[in-house]
């Protein structure tokens, strides 16, 4: 099973940006845990960050029957891009969208994201772990009789 882990804008800058928000560890940190956890559930998991909206597309398009399973967060992008939705129902594969803050406790314009309503779950608020529970989320999906 592949699984592509896609990170937007603005999250190469964890560890540094706004630690109160989104948590002290870096996406360097995040993507080893996941690496580790992806090999001890036997799955290949393929890590992207971008902090362009084309970049993530090409990405998307890319994975086209290349990708079994997408963990994405859009960062900004989840508010904002109608482009990078056209590119995932595109590609018709199913989607996790994480965000590390709770989106809905903060301000009005993080509330409506352009991905939810086409994703297989939305996981949020819960830091770094919400990546670790997609991951294990994704894997219950792909394989509903072994989990
Ligand atoms: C975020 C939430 C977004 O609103 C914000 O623009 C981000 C990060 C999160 O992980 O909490 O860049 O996706």
């Amino acid at each position: 099973l592949r699984i592509l882990l896609l990170n937007g804008p603005n999250l190469n800058m964890l560890g540094i940006r706004e630690p109160a928000t989104y948590g002290a560890e870096t996406l360097q940190d995040i993507v080893h845990t996941l690496e580790a956890q992806a090999q001890q559930l036997g799955v290949t998991l393929t890590s992207f960050q971008s902090n362009a909206e084309h970049v993530l597309i090409d990405t998307i398009q890319q994975s086209y029957q290349q990708q079994d399973f997408i963990i994405i967060n859009p960062g900004a992008f989840t508010h904002t891009s109608i482009a990078l939705r056209d590119a995932l129902l595109s590609v018709n594969i199913p989607f996790i969208e994480v965000h590390l803050s709770n989106v809905h406790a903060r301000e009005s314009f993080r509330q409506h994201s352009y991905l939810s309503d086409i994703a297989k779950g939305v996981i949020c608020g819960l830091g770094a772990k919400g990546y670790h529970y997609a991951l294990d989320a994704a894997v219950s999906f792909l394989q509903p009789h072994n989990q």
